[in-house]
């Protein structure tokens, strides 16, 4: 097996104003070797999506190295990676970064007219395809804003899959789709990989979706562990109803301040609408009371 990423010791720091340095990666490394696919899991906030934001060449690391398909990109500036990641790599974004103004079609059209590889007869039938095998046959016209999260997504699964990118670098691809549909995503994720030899890094929190991968990384706090994180801890029902409560108290004072605006701006409104407002935001401080009562009757319930 030939390496086809290596990730030598990398950090990023994020500089927020002079004030904030936010260690995002902290020594961060791991080889995937040509036709592999794994997963990478880890708590939310431990740069899983940092990680692939290097891997895939995106950006700059504060430290350390990054060598993909034995080329060092490391220090290589914005121009020179935009054409490093050319072809070769396929993303599949956290959020989906579909142009707005496309439809589906076009939007999975369009990363192949830029790669000059199709003619244009081709690339239309492998756009419907492509929309095709992720279950969207019947939506090539819509617009994003007229597709639901997970259909949205899944126009971002087929615009990365359509140039048959070498390496397919993947943040969370079936976070906002039905379990069913997912499993059938990674499983055609797994068909490629197998057929194509199509490399495929996915981050993902569903162990189900990681176990269709060859091999699960874990992250924690910056770094690849060899051990899963402990974050399956199980809150105490204490703490769980400590949380209820915060939340309740802290939408209760949101309901209060809507009110008070709702009064100060009661001239600009027109009667109704003053009317339907606070009849509604009444009625939610009410059964919000009545909510939080009942959650401290039952603390002295137990007590
Ligand atoms: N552009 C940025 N500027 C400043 N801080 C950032 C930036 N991007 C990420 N971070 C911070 O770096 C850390 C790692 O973020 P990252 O997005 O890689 O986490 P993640 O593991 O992908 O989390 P999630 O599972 O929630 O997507 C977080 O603390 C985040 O707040
Ligand atoms: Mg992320």
């Amino acid at each position: 097996m030939s390496k086809l990423v290596e990730l030598r010791d990398v950090t990023k720091i994020y500089e927020i104003g002079d004030e904030i340095r936010v260690k995002a990666l902290q020594g961060a490394s791991l080889t995937v070797d040509k036709r592999e696919m794994v997963s990478i899991m880890g708590p939310s906030g431990c740069g899983k999506s940092t990680l692939l934001n290097m891997i895939g060449g995106l950006d700059n690391p504060t430290s350390g190295q990054v060598i993909i398909d034995g080329v060092d990109i490391t220090n290589m500036n914005e121009g020179e990676l935009a054409s490093f990641r050319g072809e070769r790599i396929g993303f599949i974004f956290q959020s989906y970064n579909l142009v707005p103004t496309l439809t589906a079609l076009e939007n999975v059209e369009l990363p192949m007219i830029f790669a000059e590889k199709y003619s244009t007869k081709e690339i239309s039938e492998r756009a419907a395809d492509m929309l095709g095998l992720v279950g969207l046959g019947e939506r090539l016209h819509h617009r994003p804003n007229q597709l639901s999260g997970g259909q949205q997504q899944r126009v971002a699964i087929a615009r990365a899959l359509a140039n048959e990118p070498s390496i397919i670098i993947a943040d969370e691809p079936t976070g906002n789709i039905d379990r069913e549909t997912g499993l059938k995503i990674i499983r055609f994720f797994q068909h490629l990989n197998k057929t194509l030899g199509q490399t495929f890094i996915l981050v993902t929190h569903d162990p189900d979706i990681a176990r269709v991968s060859q091999r699960i990384l874990h992250m924690l706090d910056g770094k690849i562990t060899s051990r899963p994180a402990r974050t399956s801890i199980r809150p105490s029902k204490q703490i769980l109803l400590e949380e209820q409560r915060q939340l309740m108290l802290a939408e209760l004072k949101w309901l209060e301040n809507s009110l008070a605006r709702l009064e100060e701006s009661k001239a600009n409104l027109t009667p109704v609408l003053y009317d339907q407002s606070k009849t509604e935001y009444a009625r939610r401080l009410d059964s919000l009371d009545q909510a939080i009562l009942a959650l401290n009757n039952s603390e002295l319930m137990k007590k």
